[in-house]
Parts: structure tokens; sequence; C-alpha cells
């Protein structure tokens, strides 16, 4: 993980290394550094702890410079204290970087040897010193030194340099993490995302596997691995800065979760055509070529790829299965050129799913990404990109860019569907009727916010939430425990009601609070049935449900959320959002880093 980002520049940089980073924070927030080059010394600043925590060390102590990198970290290597904090600093070369060295112990161990000394515990030092070496011991030139450094690394890098003596030249290259370049007038900029760079500049390429960039502040110049001078096609942002501020919200978590109803009618707008009855796609995948449909993700996204797996087997009628990115390319799975493989990511940068992704390549063409950034990773490497539109997605906690997700697979769903007539226009018509109620259902939810306050105060005192959904709310019930434990740091588990009385039911007593989705449906008798043994047991239900389900549930508990009436197909979309705020008022409650919880990051760029 990590952020990473530089300028090369003819006015000062280090303010706009620290707005950099503010918008690289959601990377990781462990501890944040910054080095410049001025009078051709290299000076640097880093603090363990938030970037506001640097931000007072520079306060106190100014650092200056036309030239500058500046990281901000998600441990992996070492503790998160001040020592492993990047930049990593020798006498010629200041480095950050983002990714693993997966052989830093055997160069390392040499370079101990030679008695050379570290300061950190990180794999990254040991790229400064490699290059210290080729420099003032080899007398390469830099970007050599760096050349020759990175042919002997393993692993994933993103990596930035400044050298001592040099303040207008910086070097940038990159394997299997993302690393972005913006173009501007009198200055250039590194970054690991495009989306930071928006506040610079509005034209930016990306740089592939192995790529090295020499940057100065007039002028860039990519090369290959080979070391031939290429170009990289150039991209426009459109990302409006305005889309990065919290505006009247107090955490860009409870931000994204109420502009849900508009992210949602404007994704409608986009994939549905004026008539409001027909499909307006990006191109897809043949449907009658499809055999099977194999769906990948990590973390909420999964959760994504098995509802989409009910969907996908009930109404496309194609064998579907959902799979943990992590998981997919390390069990040898069987994989045929019929089949469909779609990966789903928010970030587009997520390390598992890009090595699944890279894993299925090799067996099919038919390689379709639904991601929210459109230029990341998955989406440059897919053969097709769908992309949720989300907008950015600053909390680490997942929510529009969930629901967005499920509304773009169930839009997928509907065409397949209809494209291999398992349904008819009438249908077709319906469901995409139905789709086009989710903006109003959504703000009649997020109107009775102060109902859902109201029933998280039974979590308070808890140590452990169960969540129960049957059938489609199954993935539901998953999602809405992950949410819960990301940032209340609250033990929380998903269930599939049915599975209560194999094992888990052990837990019940009269202190564990129970969380059942269980609007009306062909399974709210069962599910009515596991919960009436929860209550036998004095469990305390929460119970989330739509008129006629709390109608027949009146003597099962107290604590009931009512959601509107909806058809079956929409309840796992519409159930996410109460979650979504119970999770939220539920870490307030708590006084947790809503925005940035502890240990995690928003987008994992490592295995
Ligand atoms: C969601 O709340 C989590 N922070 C996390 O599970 C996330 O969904 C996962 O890491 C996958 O990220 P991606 O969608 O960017 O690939």
């Amino acid at each position: 993980m990590c952020g990473i980002i530089g300028i090369v520049s003819k006015k000062q940089v280090v303010d706009r290394l620290i707005d950099g980073l503010e918008c690289l924070e959601y990377r990781g927030y462990d501890s944040a550094g910054i080095a410049t080059v001025n009078n051709s010394e290299i000076v640097y600043s880093k603090s363990a702890g938030k970037l506001d925590s640097l931000k007072n060390k520079l306060k106190q102590k100014p650092i200056n410079g036309y030239i500058g990198i500046g990281h901000t970290r998600w441990a992996t290597h070492g503790e998160p204290i001040e020592f492993n904090a990047h930049p990593h600093v020798t006498k010629s070369v200041a480095v950050v970087h983002n990714g693993i060295i997966e052989n830093f112990a055997e160069f390392k161990d040499a370079l101990l040897k030679k008695g050379i000394n570290f300061e950190s515990q990180t794999d990254t030092e040991v790229i400064a010193k490699l290059v210290e070496e080729k420099i003032s011991k080899e007398k390469c030139r830099p970007l050599e030194a760096v050349r020759l450094t990175i042919k002997k690394l393993r692993g994933s890098f993103a990596l930035c340099f400044i050298f001592r003596g040099h303040e207008n030249f910086m070097v940038a290259t990159r394997r299997g993490s993302p690393l972005a370049l913006g173009f501007g007038d009198g200055e250039n900029f590194v970054s690991s995302d495009a989306l930071s760079l928006s506040i610079f500049s509005k034209k930016v390429c990306y740089l592939e596997e192995d790529d090295f960039a020499k940057i100065t502040s007039d002028e860039v110049i990519i090369y290959d691995s080979d070391g031939n001078s290429v170009s990289r096609d150039m991209h426009t942002l459109y990302t409006d800065p305005v889309n990065l501020s919290k505006g009247k919200y107090k955490h860009f978590m409870e931000k994204e979760i109420f502009e849900q109803p508009e992210v949602i009618s404007q994704v409608l707008g986009t994939y549905l055509n004026a008539s409001k009855e027909m499909l307006s796609l990006p191109p897809l995948p043949q449907s009658t070529e499809i055999k099977r449909i194999i769906l990948i993700g990590c973390g909420t996204a999964f959760y994504s790829c098995l509802v989409a797996k009910y969907w996908f087997e009930s109404l496309s009628s194609i064998p579907t299965q959902a799979e943990l990115a992590s998981e997919f390319r390390y069990r040898s799975p069987v994989v045929s050129k019929d089949d469909l493989l779609i990966f789903v990511s928010q970030s587009g940068e997520t390390a598992d799913t890009i090595g699944a992704l890279r894993f299925a390549k090799e067996y099919t063409k038919n390689i379709l990404a639904i991601v929210n950034v459109e230029q990341s990773s998955i989406a440059r490497e897919s053969n097709w990109v769908f992309s949720t539109k989300a907008g950015p997605e600053i909390g680490v906690a997942s929510t529009k860019a969930f629901t967005c997700q499920l509304l773009v697979l169930k839009i997928l769903n509907i065409k397949l569907a209809s494209d291999l007539y398992k349904i008819t226009a009438k249908q077709r018509s319906n469901l995409l009727k139905g789709l086009l109620e989710l903006p109003r259902l959504f703000s009649e939810i997020l109107s009775q916010n102060e109902n859902i306050k109201k029933l998280c105060k039974k979590f308070i005192s808890s140590n452990s939430v169960l969540y129960l959904g049957r059938d489609i709310l199954y993935p539901i019930a998953l999602e809405g425990a992950l949410k819960l434990k990301e940032i209340s740091y609250l033990h929380a588990e998903g269930y599939a009601s049915g599975e209560l009385k194999h094992g888990p039911i052990a837990l019940i007593d009269k202190s564990m609070p129970l969380v059942a989705l269980n609007p009306w449906s062909k399974v709210f008798e069962k599910t009515l049935s596991n919960l009436e043994e929860v209550k036998a047991r004095r469990g305390r239900i929460i119970l989330l449900t739509d008129k006629k389900g709390r109608e027949l549930s009146k003597d099962l508990t107290k604590s009931i959320f009512q959601l509107p009436s909806c058809s079956d197909f929409l309840t796992p979309i519409l159930y996410s959002l109460p979650l979504q705020l119970i999770a939220y008022y539920t870490a307030l409650d708590k006084g947790t880093d809503v925005d940035q919880p502890r240990n995690l990051a928003k987008s994992v760029t490592v295995e």
C-alpha cells in the first residue's frame, strides 16, 4: 500500500507535497514524510502517525525546495515508527516506495557484511543503500544507478527518487504497483494515483510495467525496460476537486452514504437510455458465447460478487461462481476460454485482484472489469470495462461503491438474461422500472436515520454482534458484519440464517445482539423460525424488515427497523444501506476514526 508523490517545479513544492499526501492518505496513515533537495543537499522531515503530525513538525522546522518527494505509509516491514517512515535517505539519494521487495533480506545481509548500517526495519531502505553504492562506489549516474538496482529486485514497487546535487531531476519507476505522471506548466508530478494529481494537473499518463521516467520541470522522458524511449497514452482528468471535500458532513463515510440517492440516479441515467426501457451499456462480451461466469474480488467487492452469483444463476441461468481473489490463483482453478471472468474492484488497484486477473488472462480473453476508478490497473488490463460511476470514494469503508457495484452487476444480469431470452421484454421493462425506484427508496431510508441511531445503542456494551441473512441477503449479512468490524472494531460475523443451528447458536445468550435481515420473501418463514430459536435462547434481535415482515414478527422483538417494501431483487441493494448506517453510528458512539480506521488502507496494493 502506501501513497507516494513527487513534484519537480520552478516554484516551491513543500506545501503541494503535503496537499498531495492529503489526497493519498487513504492508502495508509501509519507515518508520513517528505524530502527535498535544497542548496544541492537532501533535506527531509518525517513523523510517525497521521499526516497532521508531519504538518506540525514542518511548522516548527520548515524545509524548502523546488523538487521533492513525499510518502504516506501503511506498514508492511517494520512497526509504524519514525525510523521506518519514508523517505529513506542516504548521502546521495532519497526514495519513497509503495509495494514490497520480496528479496530484500538477501541484499540487506550482503550490505551488513560490507559494514553498511541500517536505521530501519523496512525493505525499502535496502533500495536506498543499493542505489547509494552504485552512485558513490561504482560512480554510476543516478538514472543508471536506479536502473541497475531495480533489475535485481523481486516483488512489487512504485518508486520515486531524488538525488543530492540535482534540483531539477527525479526518477520514477514501477513494477506491480501503480504510478501516474501529471504534466503541468513548468512543473511535473508523480503520484500513486491520478486522483491526487487532479489537484495539480488535468493531463496524466500511466507508467507501464518496468518503465522508468526521467522527470524535470520542463520535460518527462519515459523509457521501457529495455531502455528505449517510449510514449504512453495521455488522459485528461475530469474529476472535480470539490468532490474531494467532505462538504457539510463530518466524515467522508457519512457523505458517501448520504449521497447514494444522487449517485445511484446518475448511474441509472448513464446506463438506462431516455425511454428508460433500454440499456445503453459500454461494449461487453457476447452473451451467447458465455458458458460460465466467474466473479472475483476481495472484501466488500467479493460480497458484490456473491450477490451477483445469486442473480446470474436465477435470472440468466448461467452457471456462476464467486471467488476470493487472494485464493483463486493459488488453488489451480479450472478456467476455460468460454468462461467470462468478472473482476470487481472499487480502486482497481487491489494487488490480490490484479494477481488473479493476470492468472486468468492466460486462459481466456473474456475479462471484464467492474471498477470505480476507470483508469486503474484492473481496468487497463481488462478487455472490457463497466464503470460503477460512484465518484471518488475516500472513506476506507466502502459504501456507495458497493451499492453501485451491485447496481451495475444487476444491470449486467438483466442484459445477459435478456440477450439469452431468459426473460421477456415485459419482464425486462419491469426490472428496469424496479431499479429506477432505488433513489427514492434510499432517500426514504436515509430520512429515518435517527431510528437507526437509536438501534445502535444496543451494540455499545457488547463484545460481538452476529448478522443473519438467508438466500440473497446472506452476502449482505456478511457485508454488514465486515462494515461494523472495520470501523467500530467490534467483533462481528455474518451467517446464513440456516447455518446458525450448525454451530454459532452456541454463542447466543442475553448479551449477544443479532442483526437479522428478513423482509417478506419466499424464505421469510424459514428465517423467522431461525430467529425464534435465537429468541428462545434470549438473544437480542434487531430486525430489519418490511411492512409485512414487521406485522408477522411483532412477537419476535421490539427492535425493528422497517424498510420500504420492494421487489426481492432489490433487497440486497436496499438492505445494505441501514447496515452502513449501523456501522457508521456505532463507530461514532465508540469514538473510532471512521474514515481512517486503524490498520487499514483504502487501496490494498500488497498481497
Ligand atoms: C471495504 O469496506 C473494505 N475496505 C475492503 O474490504 C475493500 O472492499 C477491499 O479491500 C477491496 O477493495 P477494492 O474494491 O478496491 O478492490
